[in-house]
């Protein structure tokens, strides 16, 4: 199940998304020691890398915990984004990626992320400026084109692999689509034919089944998740198990160890950012974590005004006492 990246080994075929004002480190960290094979920070701007601000610095502090790991890096400039991975490089990512799908405005009006697709020239430039300051291998993230009247993933990926490129990550949307309609895995499909190095296909995987059917339809190299990672770490457990233990389905995890790991997480958060802004970042994460308990529309409510991590412990206090007496091993389970 080893997948090879230029000099990078990922033991597995279930990598984390890049999640901006979600997959900071804390969280990358629980994905990773649940199974993801690799996982992506959030998107650094290559322009505020050149000030190295505090905020800038800690998106791309990067623990052992979620390694193999990459650090994401936006902008048009190659001269820019070549200083920029280089200095990413004092964080020690196992690769940098170069973002190519983001469809925000404030991003593409200056001709970065999916506004990269519209010219497939300066993809490469970018990789080749990339690959040529930083030792490790550079990755790409790109969506399907543009919009629907210029979808060029296959030309793009092949203008980046022959730039260096050492894998390629394909959104299976363009950027007129953003995030709404589902995605279509056959792009997916047009890039792996269309290139030697590994593709990495996403959109749309919820769960262990979808995973093996994009392998299987489009022969992509690993899935990577997002949207469905999130208050579900467990998802990379699931597709581990599905894809190496002949599709058994590893049920999801009761209300005991939910709370265990999301406390973990916020826990982590706290750590690495302080309570107090962590507190207000888990509110979101605490949600998520939340779907589908019962109770969940007032314990989520409360999810929203969390300030302190007191308040966490009274909130699982009351989420436990909430939901059916477990039964079997996870009864022995306690915080
Ligand atoms: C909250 C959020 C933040 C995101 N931030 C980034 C980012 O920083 N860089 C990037 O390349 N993609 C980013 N994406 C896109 C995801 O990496 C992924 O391509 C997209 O969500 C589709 O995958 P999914 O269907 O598994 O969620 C973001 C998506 C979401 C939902």
């Amino acid at each position: 199940m080893n997948l090879q990246i230029g000099s990078l080994t990922l033991n597995g075929r279930a990598v984390l998304a890049p999640m901006a004002g979600a997959g900071d480190r804390a969280f990358r960290e629980i994905c990773a020691r649940l199974g993801a094979a690799y996982t992506v920070s959030e998107m650094v701007s290559a322009k505020a890398l050149e000030f190295g601000d505090r905020k800038t610095r800690e998106l791309m502090e990067l623990g052992d915990a979620a390694r193999p790991a990459a650090i994401q890096i936006f902008g048009s400039e190659p001269d820019v984004m070549a200083r920029a991975a280089e200095k990413a490089m004092a964080f020690s990512p196992d690769a940098v990626d170069i973002n190519m799908g983001c469809p925000a405005p404030k991003i593409t009006g200056p001709g970065a992320g999916s506004a990269l697709m519209r010219n497939p020239q300066l993809c490469g430039e970018l990789v080749a400026a990339v690959a040529a300051a930083v030792p490790v291998p550079v990755t790409v993230k790109i969506r399907a084109g543009w919009d629907e009247k210029s979808v060029n993933a296959a030309e793009v990926a092949a203008a980046c692999e022959s730039a260096g490129a050492a894998a390629v990550a394909v959104h299976a949307r363009t950027r007129s689509q953003m995030y709404a309609p589902p995605a279509d895995w056959d792009i997916i499909r047009k890039v792996k034919q269309a290139v030697r190095i590994p593709v990495i296909g996403n959109g749309d995987v919820t769960g262990a089944q979808s995973a093996a059917q994009m392998l299987e339809q489009t022969g992509c190299d690993a899935v990577m998740v997002g949207r469905a990672a999130l208050g579900n770490p467990w998802i990379f457990r699931q597709i581990n198990s599905y894809l190496t233990e002949s599709c058994r389905i590893v049920p999801p995890p009761g209300v005991y160890e939910r709370m265990l790991v999301m406390v973990r997480h916020i826990d982590l958060m706290c750590r690495y950012k302080g309570e107090r802004r962590a507190m207000n970042e888990a509110r979101k994460h605490v949600a998520w974590y939340l779907k589908g308990l019962r109770g969940a529309a007032g314990f989520r409510r409360r999810a929203g005004q969390l300030e302190s991590r007191a308040q966490l412990d009274a909130l699982v206090r009351d989420v436990l006492a909430a939901q059916e007496p477990p039964e079997g091993p996870e009864a022995e389970n306690s915080l």
